[in-house]
């Protein structure tokens, strides 16, 4: 959909957003007077009353300026916060976006709340149809042109180029997890990562034998019982000062989680296509990062795998050595995650030394239960870190929560034969594998873990801003978490 920012009117539906309880907007008055009261006519008829939700339609005589004018209701205009205007923009996209109508224009006066609206319509415009063969004309959006109209222009229009990036950034994520596991593995994977070096990323893929040299086996161990090869691929922005250390995203790439030898009940397994939510996460963010322009270094390491059974796939009761030495006996090949981030987290500490390292991860079924769909569960060595990222959820609409570490949770861990297991028993599921990564954050090394199990995907009752399956969870956080604390 093309975004536009203008100081008139100019397209086929002209929309206005009316506050609850309140009178129309001047411009809308204007066009009342135009057309002897149709809008405050309009207004006043039905059940309209400018709640949040609620529209009401206008066909315009002919000759008018549009063909339809829209009322929006806005809700109460006190303590109308950002996603209030993401909120509005999403209803008003969907309301018109199967209209036959090609081009909606909203009036907005203020340009910081004209970016927001238009953020919300982006996010609820996107679509995955690329498996659809048969889609009739009058299913798919006609709108494909929105207008801001506003006062200052040019200030939204730069109020709207960061958000712009970071909603490119949650379609590329959604794109990546909504991708079926027999189009998106390893392999073709890391060939989508090369394609960003268009915007400026540096890319290097590794593949097992470079993985095998570096001795990350115990990544390679998860990947072992597939025949699609392992891959490890890393995106670096340079926007930062020259030789200043980066800040380090890490994510967990599952492309498909059978469980393995432990293998997962059959009911609901399609939905393991999306385990690759936490790379999908680091990957937008790397997008946004860079079509921004972002002023700092980041160094973006997804590690790519397929989790399969196989009469060469790893074994409960194996003992794998990670690329830092330590052991670990896997007694759950389902706990898959954590034993490829543990070698990526020696990686990028052992290449970068980073500043800050932030893994993203559907990691835990025991996340799902515990926040549900509504909150990534925050792991973290840093108080400070632990501010930043929940302020920066807050304000971009994908929050965190904070859980525990400790000592009693990583005693769970030990193991009869090696230096630990990979499972801590069912108590505290989400908490002992948080514990376990941290086995191989140096002492010292700042350092945040995101479960995003729950929000990497939502079924049933959605915002109208997450229309699809994938909600593309992630990428606006950590670019927002990075602008706020890392650009001067
Ligand atoms: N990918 C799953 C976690 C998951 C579950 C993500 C549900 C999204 C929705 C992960 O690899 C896994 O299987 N975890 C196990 C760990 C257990 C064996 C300790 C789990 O949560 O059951
Ligand atoms: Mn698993
Ligand atoms: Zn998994």
């Amino acid at each position: 959909m093309k975004i536009t920012f203008t100081d008139a009117s100019k397209s086929e539906i002209v929309g206005f957003i009316v506050d609850e309880g309140g009178k129309l907007p001047a411009a809308a008055q204007a066009l009342d007077d135009e057309t002897g009261g149709l809008l405050n006519e309009a207004a006043n008829s039905g059940r309209f009353s400018g709640k949040s939700g609620q529209q009401a339609f206008v066909v315009l005589p002919k000759g008018s300026s549009a063909k339809r004018a829209a009322l929006i209701g806005g809700g109460k205009a006190k303590g109308r916060d950002d996603r209030a205007w993401e909120r509005i923009g999403a209803s008003a996209y969907k309301a018109h976006s199967n209209s036959g109508f090609k081009s909606l224009d909203l009036h907005i006066d203020a340009a910081d709340n004209a970016a927001r609206t238009a953020l919300g319509a982006k996010l609820a415009a996107y679509r995955f149809d690329t498996y659809r063969t048969k889609l009739k004309t009058e299913d798919k959006p006609s709108l494909n042109a929105l207008n801001l109209v506003t006062e200052d222009t040019k200030t939204a229009k730069t109020a709207f180029k960061p958000l712009d990036a970071g909603a490119d950034g949650t379609y590329l994520a959604r794109d990546l997890v909504n991708l079926p596991p027999n189009d998106l593995y390893p392999a073709s994977y890391a060939a989508r990562i090369e394609e960003l070096a268009e915007h400026g990323l540096e890319i290097e893929v590794l593949g097992e034998k470079e993985l095998a040299k570096l001795g990350m086996n115990s990544m390679l161990g998860v990947g072992q019982g597939s025949v699609k090869e392992s891959k490890l691929a890393i995106m670096r922005w340079n926007g930062g000062k020259d030789g200043d250390a980066p800040v380090a995203l890490v994510g967990k790439g599952v492309c498909f989680d059978t469980g393995g030898i432990s293998l997962k009940p059959g009911a609901g397994m399609e939905d393991m296509r999306g385990d690759m939510g936490g790379s999908a996460a680091v990957v937008g963010a790397m997008l946004a990062i860079a079509k921004r322009k972002a002023k700092a270094n980041v160094v973006g390491l997804v590690g790519l795998v397929e989790n399969m059974p196989d009469g060469d796939a790893i074994r409960p009761g194996d003992i794998l050595k990670s690329a830092s030495g330590q052991t670990i006996e896997v007694q759950n090949t389902d706990a898959e995650g954590r034993l490829v981030l543990c070698d990526v987290l020696w990686y990028v500490q052992e290449h970068y030394k980073p500043t800050a390292i932030v893994d993203l991860a559907t990691l835990t079924g025991a996340i799902v239960i515990g926040l549900g769909h509504h909150h990534a569960g925050l792991f973290t060595n840093d108080d400070k870190l632990s501010d930043q990222l929940t302020a920066a959820g807050l304000a971009e609409g994908e929050r965190v929560w904070r859980l525990p570490l400790g000592p009693e949770y990583d005693r769970q861990l030990k193991s009869k034969f090696a230096d630990m297991r990979n499972i801590g028993g069912r108590a505290a599921g989400s908490i002992t594998a948080a514990q376990f990564l941290q086995r191989f954050v140096n002492k010292g090394q700042t350092w945040a873990h995101l479960d995003i199990a729950g929000v990497a995907w939502v079924e049933g009752e959605k915002a109208p801003t997450d229309p699809s399956w994938a909600s593309g969870f992630g990428p606006r956080l950590l670019d927002r978490w990075i602008a706020d604390n890392y650009e001067g």
